[in-house]
């Protein structure tokens, strides 16, 4: 593993293109057991006093019960070449798949939780927050089409209490 811990004050980057544009894996679970799925919905920037991530999971994934079940949830940026591994992760499941064997990503188990040796950048989050998206709270009632066939996702705001660059 090549990584060094990085601050996050050090650290340039467009949020934008990396959660929105490029997209992450979202990973929870440790060496006896884990999943990994793509995101491209999320948030960094600063809530009570703390660097955070937030994420949004929608409880048909499997991913959503490792992350319910751990107290650490992992955020891994790749470059461009992880595409496809990417894309691969984020239109099927880990209870069907071996995803691992299929993109050839590396699980790499870091301060007792998982990430992956091909990432640039990764961030360490302990959850400190979470709650439902509930129908009745939308102001802007468009944006509910979003959930005209598979539920509403379960937000998690993280506190990252870590952060590693490739070096
Ligand atoms: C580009 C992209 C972005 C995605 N973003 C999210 C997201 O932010 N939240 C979510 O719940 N699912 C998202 N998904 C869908 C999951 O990655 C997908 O359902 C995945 O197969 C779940 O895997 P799992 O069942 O192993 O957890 C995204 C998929 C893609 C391709």
């Amino acid at each position: 593993m090549s990584f060094s811990k990085v601050n996050l004050l050090d650290l340039n980057l467009n949020p934008f293109k990396m959660i929105g544009k490029q997209w992450y894996l979202l990973t929870a679970g440790n060496n006896e057991g884990y999943n990994t799925m793509t995101a491209s919905w999320g948030q960094m920037g600063e809530i009570w006093g703390v660097p955070t991530f937030t994420c949004l999971v929608r409880p048909s994934r499997y991913t959503y019960e490792f992350v319910e079940k751990n107290d650490i949830f992992t955020v891994s940026f790749f470059g461009d070449e992880q595409k496809k591994a990417l894309s691969f992760c984020g239109s099927h499941s880990g209870r069907e798949y071996d995803k691992v064997k299929e993109t050839g990503l590396t699980p790499v188990f870091i301060d007792g939780t998982t990430a992956f040796d091909e990432a640039n950048l990764v961030f360490i989050c302990k959850k400190i927050y979470e709650d439902k998206i509930e129908k009745d709270l939308f102001l802007d009632k468009s944006k509910l089409s979003f959930y005209d066939s598979d539920a509403f996702h379960k937000i998690y705001i993280g506190e990252i209490i870590a952060a590693y660059k490739k070096d």
